[in-house]
């Protein structure tokens, strides 16, 4: 897949070669980019921020730009057949395409990381209106995703050059979503460790954790994840590939309707997650259900809390431990109809781990739902 780092670059690995600033926004390739941005304004809280298309010169696509605080997603939409993007959609449905990181110098992130075997997608690349410049780079990982390199510091405009700002009288109100906290990607039966490799030799990241399934496996399905995180820690990609169980993984679930390796969620975070999960379920998210015998015995296992159980136990929120502190996650249920791309919401009260000790919980729940689609 790509090529083995030289030694003499291995030696610089002391020193930070892709500082990454965190997650610039995350692009989706969808099917009626319209639609979508009104149901992420609708459901999630977003605003709306800038927009390209055959009005901004833009004639083959467009795409909305939607902001909630430090959270940008950008929607995307081909107006004809035969492009890619038209391609990606008939092949995937709608999906993450471009997990885009936010760099100091987008020129030399592309070299650092092609010269160590990264697949270039796109060089860098200028982009210029009266309002600056911004900078793209971009390389290829797992599946048809693409990491962009963004470099923004000589620009002032909305978004970037080919958008226009986003003016809407319809802006709901913020359901208190505030950043990107980690992205998982799914990937095939023994490509974990490639893509760990990968992460580790292109872009300097570090295994910080890592889960095999004996952690995660319940009794009919299993799968393995290590999650990796730059120097800085402020952009983590868990990879996860699917194990050997008695039935089908929710994994290959995912792997057989994305038609291949892709992301699996994307964790955003917030700062009260009661309040986030209330207003959200009142716009008509769902969630993953958890069995309210969970709630019976959590509190032996993760201590005391600053929050009550009750609404934890009422929304379905839940917790776990580590050395550093505790965190409280819930789950959607997928947002297409393909059983694919969810989201996680997170509250982080100091740990820095990922929620070891909901995973069985969490896998009985998806598997109840893998069981009501036919697919376990
Ligand atoms: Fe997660």
């Amino acid at each position: 897949m790509q090529t083995i780092a030289s030694p003499e670059i291995s030696t610089e690995k002391q020193v930070d070669f892709l500082p990454l600033q965190g997650t610039d926004y995350v692009e989706f390739y969808v099917g009626n980019a319209k639609q979508a941005a009104h149901f992420y304004k609708t459901a999630f809280g977003f605003q709306s921020l800038a927009y390209a298309g055959p009005e901004t010169g833009m004639k083959d696509k467009v795409s909305y730009v939607i902001r909630q605080n430090k959270l940008t997603f950008v929607l995307t939409t081909p107006l004809r057949t035969d492009n890619p993007i038209a391609d990606h959609i008939y092949k995937h449905g709608d999906g993450v395409k471009f997990l885009s990181l936010k760099v100091e110098d987008a020129t030399d992130a592309w070299e650092q990381t092609t010269q160590r075997g990264g697949k270039s997608y796109m060089e860098p690349t200028t982009l210029t209106d009266t309002d600056g410049e911004v900078v793209i780079s971009g390389i290829h990982t797992y599946g048809e995703t693409v990491h962009l390199f963004i470099e923004r510091k000589n620009y002032n405009g909305i978004f970037m050059p080919g958008f226009k700002k986003w003016e809407s009288s319809y802006n709901p109100a913020s359901t208190g979503l505030q950043y990107v906290d980690h992205c998982v990607g799914n990937v095939g039966w023994n490509q974990m460790n490639p893509w760990v490799k990968f992460y580790e030799d292109v872009m300097g990241f570090r295994n910080i954790l890592s889960f095999d399934d004996k952690d995660i496996s319940t009794e009919y399905s299993a799968l393995m994840s290590k999650v990796m995180s730059n120097g800085n820690g402020f952009v983590k990609f868990p990879i996860n590939e699917p194990a050997e169980g008695k039935k089908k993984s929710q994994v290959e679930e995912y792997l057989d309707f994305y038609n291949g390796e892709g992301v699996q969620h994307v964790a955003i975070a917030t700062k009260n997650i009661i309040e986030t999960v209330e207003d959200l379920k009142s716009r008509g998210i769902e969630f993953l259900n958890i069995p309210s015998s969970y709630y019976d015995t959590v509190l032996d296992r993760v201590g005391t809390i600053d929050e009550d159980l009750q609404p934890l136990r009422d929304l379905g929120i839940l917790i776990d431990r580590d050395d550093e502190g505790y965190l409280l996650q819930i789950f959607t249920k997928p947002l297409e109809d393909r059983p694919t791309l969810f989201f996680e919401i997170i509250q982080r009260k100091g740990a820095k781990s990922f929620g070891k000790g909901n995973f069985k919980a969490l896998f009985e729940s998806l598997e109840r739902e893998q069981d009501l689609r036919g697919n376990l």
